[in-house]
């Protein structure tokens, strides 16, 4: 299945609601998302990214037929990583183990290499989360080394690998 990924239109609040509103998507994400996630929490999330810093913020609605099945975000550091970025992306369920993933990251950082002065793009999945390695090793990122003990999520200590791509 082809996907694409595009910029945010207000209109995506109700598709973004029904991919986000999952546990299972959650529990690999960082904490901050409501549980349930309603349509006015993806409006919310899609008015911040409109009117986010274009310079920092890069944002992405996933969708196939201009429908949203995902999102994917690359955000600048700053102070001596100014040209480091942070990619975090999920997939709504019934839409994995298609590919889409993979297609997604790699998309968005083409983009981000072709658009901006970014030159590294790391993402940090949890460790047990064999899909999101996969995918950012199908995507070119290099698994760079296990960030132990690095999060607290769902009240368990956890560790995180970190994966980075850089412009060659
Ligand atoms: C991670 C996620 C984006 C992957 O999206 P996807 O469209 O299913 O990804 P792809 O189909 O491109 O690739 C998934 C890969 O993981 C593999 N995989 C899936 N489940 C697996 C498992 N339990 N064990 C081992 N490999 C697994 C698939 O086989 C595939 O690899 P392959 O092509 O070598 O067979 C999606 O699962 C998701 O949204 N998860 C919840 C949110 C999340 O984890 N976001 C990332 C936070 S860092």
């Amino acid at each position: 299945m082809e996907c694409k990924i595009r910029h945010w239109k207000i209109e995506d609040a109700k598709d973004l609601a029904i991919a986000l509103n999952n546990k299972k998507i959650l529990d690999n994400l960082r904490d901050g998302l409501p549980y349930p996630y309603t349509e006015e929490d993806a409006k919310e999330y899609i008015n911040e990214m409109l009117n986010s810093d274009k310079t920092s913020t890069f944002a992405f609605a996933i969708t196939i037929d201009d429908k949203v099945i995902g999102s994917i975000g690359v955000f600048r550091k700053e102070n001596i990583h100014k040209y480091t970025a942070e990619m975090g992306y999920y997939i709504a369920e019934s839409f994995w183990g298609q590919g889409i993933g993979t297609s997604a990251v790699k998309q968005a950082c083409n983009y981000i290499f072709n658009n901006t002065d970014i030159i590294r793009i790391y993402a940090e999945p949890f460790t047990y989360n064999v899909p999101s390695c996969r995918v950012l090793e199908k995507a070119g990122f290099r698994y760079e080394g296990t960030l132990r003990k690095n999060a607290m999520k769902n009240g368990k200590i956890l560790d995180m690998n970190i994966y980075a791509i850089v412009k060659e």
